[in-house]
């Protein structure tokens, strides 16, 4: 079977972010999954300066993978109830790169809630997208006592709800992959 690539988007450019040991954890996650292939997308490594998708506003390695993408992990965290800017300059760089792609969310917050407001605020942007929502989201509340000091989660519950997740990803991602290419539509080009 064809792998998968599933980049994990990191949503925030913090100083100090905790979200970011999230990130690593799914990456690490999703490695050890033998039909997936992923990596970190973190938006340090990037280039936004700009709103909107004109030229200006690409980076032509975030297209590269946005448009190779089989499907797409977002690791948000909640700031004042919604996701980051950084998080939506970077999506809004592209415009057709996520049509009809599954897309799963991992919220992160330091009370109680585990980023569920910033999810819910992120959905409806993802679906204008073109995106496909899982099902099961993946919550990170108190992240900041979620993990050792070099990284490592403390409950490994997580590791089987990120696995969980990344189960309902990949037969979204196999499924609508096989849609796009064995079913005519507005939006896919059937290559034979
Ligand atoms: C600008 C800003 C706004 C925030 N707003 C919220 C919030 O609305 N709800 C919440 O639970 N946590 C909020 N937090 C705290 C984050 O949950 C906390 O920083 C957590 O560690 C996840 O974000 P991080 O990856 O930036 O560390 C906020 C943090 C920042 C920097």
């Amino acid at each position: 079977m064809k792998k998968l690539f599933i980049p994990v988007i990191l949503g925030t450019s913090r100083p100090g972010r905790q979200s970011e040991k999230v990130a690593n954890l799914i990456v690490k996650t999703s490695k050890e999954i033998p039909n997936i292939v992923t990596s970190l997308i973190d938006p340090l490594d990037f280039h936004f300066p700009y709103d909107g998708n004109d030229s200006e506003n690409k980076d032509p390695r975030y297209t590269e993978i946005t448009d190779k993408a089989d499907g797409f992990i977002i690791v948000t965290p909640e700031y004042n109830h919604s996701f980051p800017g950084t998080l939506k300059r970077m999506l809004d760089s592209e415009l057709k790169n996520y049509i009809h792609k599954p897309v799963a969310i991992a919220g992160v917050s330091n009370g109680i809630f585990g980023g569920a407001r910033a999810i819910e605020n992120l959905l409806p942007t993802l679906r204008e997208m073109g995106m496909i929502a899982s099902f099961s989201d993946l919550y990170f509340p108190e992240v900041q006592n979620l993990f050792d000091e070099n990284g490592n989660i403390l409950d490994t519950s997580y590791v089987r709800r990120i696995k969980r997740t990344l189960d309902e990803l990949t037969w979204l991602a196999t499924t609508l992959n096989w849609g796009k290419e064995n079913i005519p539509n507005i939006y896919h080009k059937i290559e034979k």
